[in-house]
């Protein structure tokens, strides 16, 4: 079996753009793969975070994984920082990489700008621990949304280089993304995309917002100029997104779509789309509730560690064997 690995951060409460985008894809992958799926905390702390809120978006994050339909029988699922080999290997990781091109990643760029000199040098270092998550399982294929390509290109340019310095121990992961919805779009901005750690939470669903709220924030979603249910992402990106929400929840294509809301205009559809978006969320929600603090949810992750931590202490062994880290 191929192996897969992906990781969340829980930096918030994973938005419908985390969904649809990636964990939707999770749950088929299940029965093909060996899958690894992360909750990748130390991932979250390279801004800070609140320690309360970060343990429960910890728990929530967890959970969610399940609610969406992984089976813990199939998937190891785990807490990044319970698997200290991820540290250790990071750090080796950052020492393979080049600083000019950690400073060219997008995500640096954008997370680090207006914050003057007080950038945490976690967000620099954050590409290179990530290549570790990877590259620790032997991972073949890395189901990620499309912001994180520029991430996996870089884990396959130091997985290269390190090979080339100190043999074959590294398999070079490709990455997968989804073709529809692989960039679900901020409610309120159409050129963004939605993010859990938005201030502004008008521009984001939550997995874990009630049917009256998912109701107001598509309600307020910002659209185009003209009243057109048509898909067009250069002309018209707002309803283009809403659209792709719609199609990726309903099942529905996009060319439906625009039967379906000919000459109808945005209120009658936005509306539509409020209903189809809470019947996705509800059997996801109801599951939610039933892990979020259960014995079970804390059973799985405990094995899930154990696990994990079998086959990165492994591979962990072999690199720092290569490198000359371990005793003769
Ligand atoms: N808007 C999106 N559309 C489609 N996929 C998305 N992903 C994130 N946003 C979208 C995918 O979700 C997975 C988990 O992402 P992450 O938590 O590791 O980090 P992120 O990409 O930085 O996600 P957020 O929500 O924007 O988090 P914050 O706000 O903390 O930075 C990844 O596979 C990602 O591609």
């Amino acid at each position: 079996m191929k192996t897969i690995f992906s990781g969340i951060q829980p930096s918030g409460i994973i938005t419908l753009g985390n969904y649809l985008g990636a964990m939707k894809h999770f749950v088929p992958l299940q029965d093909e793969y060996n899958c690894y799926y992360c909750i990748v905390d130390q991932h979250a702390i390279t801004v800070p975070q609140d320690p309360a809120t970060l343990r429960e978006n910890v728990r929530r994050l967890a959970a969610l994984y399940l609610a969406v339909g992984l089976d813990p029988e199939k998937v190891t699922l785990f807490i990044q920082s319970e698997v200290p080999a991820h540290a250790k290997l990071g750090w080796i990781m950052l020492c393979t990489a080049y600083v000019g091109e950690l400073e060219r990643m997008t995500q640096y760029k954008d997370k680090s700008k207006d914050r003057g000199e007080s950038i945490p040098a976690g967000l620099l270092a954050y590409p290179p621990l990530m290549a570790a998550d990877i590259l620790l399982y032997g991972t073949d294929y890395v189901p990620v949304g499309e912001d994180q390509k520029q991430h996996i290109e870089l884990t396959r340019d130091l997985a290269e280089r390190f090979n080339n310095r100190y043999g074959e121990i590294f398999t070079i992961p490709e990455i997968r993304v989804a073709e529809v919805g692989a960039r679900i779009m901020s409610l309120q901005d159409g050129t963004k995309k939605m993010s859990k750690s938005d201030p502004n939470q008008g521009s984001y669903i939550s997995m874990l917002d009630d049917a009256d709220t998912v109701a107001k924030k598509i309600k307020r979603a910002q659209t185009d100029s003209d009243n057109a249910v048509r898909f067009d992402r250069e002309k018209k990106p707002a309803i283009s997104n809403l659209m792709t929400i719609y199609s990726l929840c309903s099942g529905k294509s996009l060319e439906e779509i625009e039967e379906m809301y000919a000459g109808k205009g945005y209120g009658v559809f936005k509306s539509e789309l409020a209903e189809v978006v809470i019947e996705t969320l509800k059997p996801i929600q109801e599951r939610y509730n039933d892990l979020f603090q259960s014995q079970k949810l804390d059973d799985i992750l405990t094995a899930g560690a154990e696990k994990a931590n079998r086959a990165a202490n492994a591979m962990l062994h072999k690199v720092e064997s290569a490198m000359g880290m371990t005793r003769l």
